[in-house]
């Protein structure tokens, strides 16, 4: 494995949203991804969180609602057979600080999954009290983000983007998922010259 494969393979793994409800991430395969982000960094190794899984078709279905999808788009979302198959909910003890860690774990489970052949989507946009509610999670356990993972069913493609130009990504008329992002142009600061 060298760099460019690595650069494939963080390519592929777009957000994706629409997924093929009929050919399921296997549960054994979720568990596999969580054991891969058991050996991702951790800040000060606390390695605080928790992670749930959940694959039943019961418990999608349960779940499906508390998840906000694509907000930038005027869309309802995904439709009964083309939504995610698997999720894995991070999960923390009240007030622990695992925002990072749990960026981290979810980009790696993201590359293993894309490895895999399957695409995923981070969640940060959810309905906390209500997914907690009906997870039936205890008062001293809170909800940090998920990954939603599945067999991709939609077409996604990264554009150029100009400085200063609107992030959001679209839906063409093919019904095509773009993504705009900057160049490494763009993004490297430079310092000026010392006096
Ligand atoms: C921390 C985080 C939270 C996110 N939350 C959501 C979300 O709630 N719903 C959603 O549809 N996408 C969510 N996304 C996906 C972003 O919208 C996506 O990364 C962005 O549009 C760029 O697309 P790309 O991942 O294909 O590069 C989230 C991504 C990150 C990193």
């Amino acid at each position: 494995m060298n760099a460019s494969d690595i650069a494939s393979l963080v390519r592929d793994a777009r957000s994706c949203r629409r997924f093929i409800e009929a050919d399921p991430i296997p549960a054994e395969l979720l568990l596999q991804l969580v054991d891969i982000a058991r050996l991702a960094p951790s800040s000060r190794n606390q390695q605080a969180l928790r992670f749930l899984v959940l694959s039943s078709p019961a418990d999608r279905e349960r779940i499906f609602p508390f998840f906000k999808w694509a907000a930038a788009l005027d869309w309802a979302g995904p439709q009964p057979g083309e939504r995610a198959t698997g999720y894995i909910l991070f999960l923390r003890r009240v007030g622990a600080q695992t925002a990072h860690d749990a960026g981290i774990a979810a980009m790696t489970i993201k590359l293993a999954a894309a490895a895999a052949g399957y695409a995923s989507c981070i969640m940060g946009g959810i309905d906390r009290p209500g997914l907690h509610r009906v997870l039936g999670l205890s008062p001293e356990t809170e909800i940090d983000i998920a990954v939603a993972l599945g067999r991709a069913g939609e077409k996604i493609v990264i554009e150029p983007l100009a400085p200063g130009a609107p992030v959001a990504y679209w839906h063409d008329a093919d019904d095509v998922h773009h993504v705009p992002k900057l160049g490494l142009a763009d993004l490297l600061h430079h310092t000026g010259p010392s006096r």
